[in-house]
């Protein structure tokens, strides 16, 4: 077989992908196997509630109640789930990532590099790194915009950024405007994300005051 040129690559081609295989595939599952994965309830009792969620169940109460009951760790459990699978079933991951990659400067405009640590609970499966990015990246929302703003945004994108391309997503609200169950789901999911990281990274300049804690970059050698 190795007589000809095409036994040659044909050989090569079996050994890069065993390699590629050892590598990525075999040698992360024999190191990272052991390592236990958050579940919801555990992470709600090791970071508790996030305002946002307790601010939903003050400013609807009656809807509130009848969608989830009472504001508790059970009720928030139940959103935090309902707004995964929403944003799963809508497809947001098709326009957003939850990823923040090493290349092209993104930790400049999006915070430090995506960490390993970052995946490890229940929420990151499946995991929703998301394929481009249409919009900003979304893994650390938490607490970057109020309530009000999503519900604004998510009624109609355009009223807020005036350039968007985010449809609209009347089915998250009721007939008389407000969020329905879908839609206090899916905003307690997007203040969920990233809320139990200790250093919360503020990215594009925002933040408290408008202080940003990205880093500046120096960019005197670049030519
Ligand atoms: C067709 C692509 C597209 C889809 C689908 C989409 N978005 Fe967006 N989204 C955008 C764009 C573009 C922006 C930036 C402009 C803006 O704020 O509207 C954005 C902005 C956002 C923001 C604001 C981020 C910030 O802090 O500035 C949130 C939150 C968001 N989207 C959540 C969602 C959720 C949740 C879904 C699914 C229910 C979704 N998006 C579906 C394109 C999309």
């Amino acid at each position: 077989m190795l007589e000809s040129k095409s036994g040659v690559f044909f050989v090569a081609g079996l050994v890069f992908f065993g390699i590629a295989f050892i590598v990525m595939g075999a040698l992360p599952y024999t190191i990272y196997r052991g390592i236990p994965e958050e579940s919801v309830s555990e992470m709600i009792e090791e970071h508790g509630i996030v305002p946002e969620f307790v601010e939903l169940a003050e400013k609807f109460p009656t809807r509130f109640e009848e969608y989830f009951g009472t504001c508790d760790s059970d009720s928030y459990e139940a959103a935090l789930r309902r707004g995964h699978r929403i944003y799963i079933g809508e497809a947001c991951w098709h326009c957003h990532s939850q990823f923040i990659r090493p290349v092209s400067m993104e930790s400049s405009r999006w915070g430090p590099v995506s960490h390993a640590r970052e995946y490890n609970n229940e929420l990151q499966r499946p995991v929703l790194f998301g394929t481009r990015r249409v919009g900003p990246d979304l893994s650390r929302e938490a607490g970057r915009r109020s309530n009000d703003w999503h519900i604004a945004h998510f009624y109609k994108p355009v009223d807020i950024v005036p350039s968007s391309v985010m449809p609209e997503y009347p089915w998250f609200f009721d007939e008389d405007g407000y969020p329905n169950r879908d839609g206090m789901a899916i905003i307690t999911y997007v203040q969920w994300l990233g809320s139990w990281l200790e250093e919360y990274p503020y990215y594009l300049g925002e933040g408290p005051n408008g202080a940003g804690a990205v880093e500046s970059i120096d960019m005197s050698g670049v030519k």
